[in-house]
């Protein structure tokens, strides 16, 4: 989990819950302004309480019982008498607590020392924010939909042996456990490769769905604008906290899905922050997911080499092959 989603939460909490008690500080108020004799009975029992306490430290023991039950009789008696005032206005102590949206955590986040459900229901929410990713209630392996692929084999078309049905199911499964072994060092990372609407996308966005519920973080983000904001980052004289964070995250974030790599304009300075970016978390055993329209021969010729060899040695090459998708859509709809 990064660290950033879990400061952001807190942070949330820390308001929701401040919100609530001066909420709840208002209405008394307000009632009391109405109705002066809850606040004068409200002094009273505060006085006397206060009496109490100071009886229980000074007093003698003799002295202190005879005390003490006299001004608990005095206490019960204001109690009562407060309680009858309260609920001639239809109201009763209850109502002057802080209404927090939890009511098992009281939104602190936590019971005792364990973390409440709708905490860590909010650190998912956050982390689904933070990836950049607005497609993944949509688009995961649960909704994944093999019908857009042919079971038909035509090596003439598509170019491999198998159909497009079976090759998508073996990348599929791939991808899957790609999602649950991101820590695994032997674990290579994903290169998806394949012509437009063939679901690249569709399946990074199963496997950050996937990344993000086993409670990881994941960055999304498209080459043209990922390459983008680091070289103006680092080209940038004042930089903040808040962007410093940002660029760090790049690099020690769980997953990293770069998408349609090949459809930006390249330079020097992005082929170093390409470089820097895959050789880092190379390093840092990160895993890194790439989408890209680009053949591996492709790559080759447009790259340098120092970053295609990373793409040969570090990555499995997933070759997408089949129909595509957005076109068969329409024609379903038709
Ligand atoms: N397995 C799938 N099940 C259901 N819908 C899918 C699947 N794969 C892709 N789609 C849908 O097909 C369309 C194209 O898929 P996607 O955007 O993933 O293609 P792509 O390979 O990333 O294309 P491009 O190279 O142009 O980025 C999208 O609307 C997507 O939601
Ligand atoms: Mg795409
Ligand atoms: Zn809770």
């Amino acid at each position: 989990m990064q660290s950033s989603v879990y400061r952001k939460v807190e942070r949330d909490y820390s308001v929701k819950r401040q919100k609530a008690q001066s909420d709840a500080r208002h209405f008394k108020k307000n009632v009391y302004d109405e109705n002066p004799k809850l606040a004068q009975i409200e002094d009273k029992i505060n006085k006397i309480s206060l009496k109490s306490i100071k009886s229980r430290i000074f007093s003698d023991d003799f002295t202190r019982q005879i005390e003490q039950e006299n001004l608990t009789l005095q206490l019960n008696k204001l109690n009562k008498e407060y309680e009858e005032q309260l609920a001639r206005i239809g109201l009763s102590k209850r109502d002057f607590e802080p209404k927090y949206e939890c009511t098992k955590c009281n939104d602190t986040g936590y019971i005792g020392n364990k973390m409440c459900s709708c905490f860590n229901q909010e650190l998912i929410n956050e982390s689904f924010k933070q990836s950049n990713m607005f497609k993944i209630k949509d688009e995961n392996f649960e909704t994944f939909d093999f019908g857009y692929y042919s079971s038909t084999n035509d090596k003439e078309k598509y170019g491999i042996e198998k159909s497009p049905l079976e090759n998508i199911d073996g990348i599929r499964r791939l991808a899957y456990n790609f999602s649950h072994n991101l820590d695994d060092p032997q674990q290579k990372n994903l290169l998806f490769t394949g012509s437009t609407g063939l679901g690249k996308t569709f399946l990074a966005n199963c496997v950050a769905a996937e990344v993000l519920k086993s409670g990881k973080s994941v960055i999304y983000q498209t080459a043209p604008i990922l390459l983008d904001k680091m070289v103006d980052y680092k080209f940038k004289f004042n930089k903040t906290e808040a962007e410093r964070e940002e660029y760090d995250k790049i690099f020690d974030v769980d997953l990293l899905i770069i998408d349609d790599l090949g459809t930006e304009a390249m330079n020097g300075a992005k082929f170093s922050e390409l470089f820097n970016i895959l050789n880092t978390r190379l390093l840092k055993n990160k895993k890194i997911l790439i989408s890209t329209n680009l053949t591996p021969q492709e790559i080759k010729r447009e790259y340098e080499e120092r970053i295609f060899s990373r793409f040969v040695g570090d990555f499995m090459i997933c070759r997408f092959v089949g129909e595509d998708i957005r076109i068969l859509k329409k024609k379903l709809v038709r």
